[in-house]
This record gives structure tokens, C-alpha cells and sequence, in this order.
């Protein structure tokens, strides 16, 4: 496996095995690596020649008070998992190779930015969407795999390889979660012991969902308010949004007819965590 940390090595190395044929698959990531992001790392090598892991913490996501310098990082074991994974090349760029002095281009999405997430991080999909489309860049990859978890990110970054015209098969893959239930996140590392039961009433509050769909309730804040006082029961939570939104645009519905995502974002002591489901409606 090759660690290359400069833009021009990796766009070279990814030209070589281009030229032989070979077929490339990305997992951009923030490290700090899971089961969650191995996941899309055995998906890419089984589906792929070569594998390209990109590990890069992006300034540029994090708004002010966000946890940019505290994020958790861990690039010996990081990489330790990813050799055993079988990924051919981790692209570990500075922030000064991704971000040279005089850089100002970045890539902005309406609509489907402001909502959820893009409310409560401003700024937040323009630095996502700006890295992705470089890291795009970088290793011209013909899949990229990211989580459902982050279910917003995934319909931008799928807006924008549509909008942009790139020619990316963009994968997404199932959340992976702990026996418990609660999505496996860089940022459960956060959580005191006291807070894990907490953090479950995210996962939990989808039980909650199915059963009102079973009754047949098709308002959709009939639904919320009893997420939003299921999850407020537990000590330690703090809620940022709960939504019922339509799976693509990710704008709100009113009533529950066709398919719809709840998206929750809960603060539980110092962690964000954030969590989806999809739930199909029968016509
Ligand atoms: O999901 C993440 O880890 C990050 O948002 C991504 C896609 C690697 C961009 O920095």
C-alpha cells in the first residue's frame, strides 16, 4: 500500500494504472476510521482494481466553534486497517497541499443546503462539496463510496456529480451500527459512559416511527413531536432537528403518503450525533 501526500503524485500514480486498464474506487474520509467507513473500503476493493482512501480533517466543513482541532485522529492505526483491508493508496494530504495560499474557489449547492444540517453548520456543505470535487479531481476515481449516515451529504455530493457532469458512479452504503443500535461515528469517541444509554434514543425513535406508520398516522407532525418528546425523555440530550424530509430534496413534507427520511441531529454531552432512517410508504 503507497501513502502519497501531494495532489501531483496521486494524479500521477492513478494515471499509471489508468493506462493499464485499471479500475478505481475512492473512500473519501476524515479518518479516525470505523467498521462504518470499512465497510466502503471492502466494498471499493471488491468491486474495483485499486483503491484509493483519502484521509484529510477539511478545515473547511468546520464552522467556528466546531471541533476541527480536537477531532479525533489516529493515522498509524488508520492505516494499520486499511493495509489489512486491502486498499492500494492512502492519499494523506497537509491542509497546505489541499488549501495553497490564494486558493478561493469553492463549490456551493443551493436548496438541498438548506435544510437539516446546512441550517445548523453553515458553511458546511460548501466546504464538504469543495473537498469532494478535489479529492474528485485528485484521483479520478469510477466509484466513490460514502455512509448513509450522513444521508444530506451523500444527496449533495450525488446533486453534484450530477450538476458538474462528472463522470463518477457515486455508491451509497448502509449505516453501520454498534449491537446496540447507536451509528458508528469518529465522534462517539465523545461520549461518557453516562451518555451512551442517551445516545440510543436516536436509534430507538425509529421504533417509534414504525409503529405510527403501522397505525396508519400520515401527519407528519403528529410523527416528529413524538420523536422529539421520546428522545428529549432521556437525560443528557440536547436536540438540534428532528425532520421528516423527501428523500432527494431533502425539504419537508407535510403528510406521510410517499416515501419520506426522518434526520435526526441530537447533541449528547459534547458529541453531535446525527442518525436517518428511510421509510418506504405503500401506495
Ligand atoms: O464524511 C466525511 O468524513 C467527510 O465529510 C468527507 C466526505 C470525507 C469530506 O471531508
Amino acid at each position: 500500500m503507497k501513502i502519497i501526500e501531494t495532489a501531483a503524485e496521486t494524479k500521477a500514480e492513478v494515471k499509471r494504472l489508468k493506462m493499464q486498464g485499471k479500475t478505481v474506487g475512492m473512500v473519501p474520509t476524515m479518518g479516525f476510521l470505523h467498521e462504518g467507513h470499512m465497510s466502503l473500503v471492502k466494498q471499493s476493493v471488491e468491486d474495483n482494481d485499486v483503491t484509493v482512501v483519502s484521509i484529510f480533517v477539511n478545515p473547511t466543513q468546520f464552522g467556528p466553534n466546531e471541533d476541527l482541532e480536537a477531532y479525533p485522529r489516529d493515522f498509524e492505526k488508520d492505516k494499520a486497517m486499511l493495509t489489512e483491508a486491502g486498499a492500494d493508496i492512502i492519499f494523506y494530504p497537509s491542509v497546505d497541499e489541499m488549501y495553497p495560499e490564494g486558493a478561493i474557489t469553492m463549490v456551493k449547492l443551493a436548496s438541498i443546503t438548506e435544510t437539516l444540517c446546512g441550517v445548523s453548520r453553515p458553511g458546511h456543505f460548501d466546504g464538504v462539496a469543495t473537498i469532494v470535487c478535489k479529492l474528485f479531481n485528485i484521483a479520478s476515481p469510477d466509484r466513490a463510496y460514502f455512509g448513509s449516515k450522513d444521508y444530506q451529504q451523500l444527496q449533495v455530493i450525488k446533486r453534484m456529480v450530477k450538476d458538474l457532469n462528472m463522470d463518477i458512479e457515486v455508491i451509497d452504503m448502509p449505516i453501520v451500527r454498534e449491537e446496540d443500535g447507536l451509528a458508528m461515528s469518529s465522534r462517539n469517541i465523545y461520549l461518557k459512559p453516562e451518555e451512551r444509554e442517551s445516545a440510543l434514543s436516536l436509534s430507538r425513535s425509529f421504533e417509534i416511527v414504525e409503529r405510527l406508520i403501522d397505525a396508519e398516522e400520515i401527519s407528519a407532525d403528529v410523527v416528529q413531536l413524538s420523536v422529539e418528546e421520546f428522545i428529549a425523555g432521556y437525560p443528557h440530550t440536547e436536540i438540534d432537528y428532528i425532520e421528516i424530509v423527501h428523500p432527494e430534496r431533502m425539504t419537508e413534507m407535510e403528510k406521510l403518503t410517499e416515501d419520506f427520511v426522518v434526520a435526526l441531529a441530537v447533541k449528547v454531552g459534547r458529541a453531535r450525533l446525527i442518525d436517518n432512517k428511510f421509510f418506504s410508504v405503500k401506495k
